[in-house]
């Protein structure tokens, strides 16, 4: 595993302090406003228990969603709830994340106590950065250390993330210092055939991972709304399909890395793009599937899956890495129909256990979460961060990671 270059949990003398952890409890809500998935939560289990273990007093801050003031959708009062019960442990929940309801409760609260504070972005100066604020929110909590465990959140500079570490001694938690070492392992010596499998919507979001995996990667599948992009950049008619518009000059880049390395002879077996699609007339789920060579999409028609010659096409080059890192769904995967793709990936990586597999979050871990029946445990790592993996994958600095203090 790659080592953080930077002090943990175990590195400074927490016992008996109390000591303030911001979590990622960003999780997916379902159309009821229930929790669809608690990865991120089981995720912060190792470092909560960590400090319990050590009579810390704990006290959890963390954001839900993209609040317009106090959205009571977005109180983090049902994710105190699943805490409590994945945890086995009582958990205090305040309904705010400074002033004195915060710094009563903790004085009241006995050593061992894990605290959960509300949704730091009921108060617009979280996303701010604002100094004050995070002044605050670490005066009210009065803790001795300030734990960076929210991985997805970290390539965030926000208040909690970023300003609090100004005025508390700042290290990293344990699923932090996990997924930076996982992550950032297979980007810098990754087990050969190295194979990425790219999809999701935007080419854009994804520019700098590809220009990042080009001069490491043994292989590059690419899926999805993203290989629209590319076909249709290439001059084919993909009726009504989602396709990115303006990224000609960045793919034809991407090609002239690719051929710098590998050779004109062997581009298209280092960038691979679908070889047929299957297409879709409407985007619900009433849509049969259609499987359509390259020229077949017609005026009416969206392509939504890659076809079923690429999926054989490209579970055998997945079947044949030795690491695998995977960012984006190979097609409209909220829908069965149009999952085939995915569900193969996922199905190559799960039966193929020699091989490192590594899910970045987001739309693809809910996916790969969604298909396996043992919760994600059939991957060598599904991350709990979507930007903060897609920018750690890309070789991008951390700002919630880069303020820690420098290990010793
Ligand atoms: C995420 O879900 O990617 C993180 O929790 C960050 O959330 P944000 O994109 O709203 O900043």
């Amino acid at each position: 595993m790659g080592r953080l270059f930077k002090q943990t949990i175990r590195d400074v003398p927490l016992a008996h302090k109390t000591v303030l952890v911001r979590a990622d409890y960003n999780v997916p809500l379902d159309k009821k406003g229930r929790i669809a998935d608690d990865l991120r939560i089981r995720a912060s289990l190792p470092t909560l228990e960590y400090l319990v273990q050590q009579g810390c007093k704990v006290v959890i801050i963390a954001h839900l969603g993209r609040p317009e003031g106090r959205e009571a959708r977005y109180s983090l009062k049902l994710v105190a709830k699943r805490l409590k019960k994945l945890l086995g442990k009582k958990i205090t929940f305040v309904d705010d994340c400074k002033g004195d309801k915060v710094r009563m409760a903790i004085k009241r609260a006995p050593a061992g106590a894990v605290l959960l504070l509300e949704n730091l972005r009921y108060y617009k100066e979280e996303k701010a950065n604002d100094e004050a604020f995070a002044r605050q929110v670490a005066a009210s909590v009065g803790a001795q250390y300030f734990v960076q465990d929210g991985f997805g959140a970290a390539h965030r500079a926000h208040a909690s993330t970023s300003a609090i570490t100004h005025y508390l001694p700042s290290v990293a938690g344990l699923l932090l210092e996990k997924e930076y070492g996982v992550i950032t392992e297979a980007m810098a010596h990754p087990k050969r055939p190295f194979v990425a499998v790219l999809g999701g919507a935007k080419v854009s979001d994804k520019l700098p991972l590809i220009e990042a995996l080009i001069p490491k990667a043994d292989a590059i599948l690419i899926g999805g709304a993203m290989a629209n992009t590319f076909l249709a950049t290439a001059g084919l008619a993909l009726g009504k399909s989602r396709v990115e518009p303006g990224q000609e000059g960045e793919i034809r880049a991407i090609y002239q890395k690719a051929v710098a390395k590998v050779g004109i002879d062997k581009l298209h077996e280092f960038i691979q793009l679908p070889s047929d699609l299957a297409v879709g007339a409407t985007l619900d789920g009433r849509t049969r599937r259609k499987n359509v060579g390259l020229s077949g999409v017609d005026a009416e028609h969206y392509a939504l899956d890659i076809g079923d010659a690429t999926i054989e096409r490209y579970a055998k080059v997945v079947a044949s890495a030795k690491t695998v890192i995977w960012n984006g769904t190979l097609g409209y995967a909220e829908l069965p129909a149009f999952a085939h793709g995915s569900a193969r990936v996922a199905l190559e990586l799960a039966t193929h256990r020699k091989i490192t597999s590594i899910v970045g979050g987001g739309d693809t871990a809910d996916f790969v979460l969604g298909w396996d029946a043992k919760h994600g445990e059939s991957f060598s790592h599904v991350s709990t961060g979507g930007g903060a993996s897609l920018e750690l994958m890309s070789g991008k600095k951390l700002p919630g990671v880069e303020v820690l203090l420098d290990a010793r």
